[in-house]
């Protein structure tokens, strides 16, 4: 099972255009620490790594304590990791580590994953909070490959929508 999780602002960006995540308040954090939890493998691009070693030293202890294997995926095979993180040099290799897989990444490695049939679930957990302008999740349409959401889950200030893909290879 491999589940795409993003948070998004309420207009759909997962950052600010120079990369920044300031818009997102701290605990929407958590939920992706919860998510990590049900896991046995985390996937990220090497970009989305190098991004959260400059997140508070709280957020990624939380994170990087886990007991859960971290996988980033780059095609650099130089690229040094600090001792918590695992490196794959494709997608392929980061999902074979595990069962239960957690992706969250930038567009381009999400993008691929979709693309490639990879994905069972896409979590958006949306705030309400909009940007205006940004990155988005992906580089192509969703749109064939989701429907209505199969499970809203509101919070305060954000709700988690869940998405079964369908599969179109
Ligand atoms: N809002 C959210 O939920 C959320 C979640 C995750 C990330 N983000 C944000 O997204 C941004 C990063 O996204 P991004 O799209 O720039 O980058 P990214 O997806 O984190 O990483 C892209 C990198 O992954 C590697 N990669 C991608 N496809 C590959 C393949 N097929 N084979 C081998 N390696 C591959 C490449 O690394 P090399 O260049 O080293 O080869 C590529 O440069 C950050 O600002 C991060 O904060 C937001």
């Amino acid at each position: 099972m491999v589940t795409l999780y993003n948070v998004i602002s309420g207009d759909g960006y997962i950052t600010e255009r120079d990369g920044s995540e300031d818009f997102m308040p701290d605990d929407v954090f958590d939920d992706y620490i919860d998510l990590c939890k049900k896991s046995d493998v985390v996937v990220m691009g090497r970009r989305t790594y190098e991004a959260i070693q400059k997140y508070p030293k709280l957020l990624l202890d939380k994170f990087e304590n886990l007991a859960v294997k971290k996988a980033v995926v780059t095609h650099d095979r130089e690229f040094i990791l600090k001792q918590a993180y695992i490196r794959a040099f494709s997608p392929e290799d980061a999902v074979a580590l595990g069962n239960r897989i957690l992706v969250s990444s930038g567009p381009g490695l999400n993008s691929y994953f979709l693309r490639k049939g990879m994905i069972d679930l896409l979590i958006l957990n949306k705030l309400n909070k909009k940007i205006n302008k940004g990155i988005k999740p992906f580089d192509i349409d969703i749109k064939k490959f989701i429907g209505n959401p199969v499970s809203t889950e509101v919070k305060n200030d954000r709700t988690m929508l869940t998405y079964k893909i369908h599969n179109l290879l």
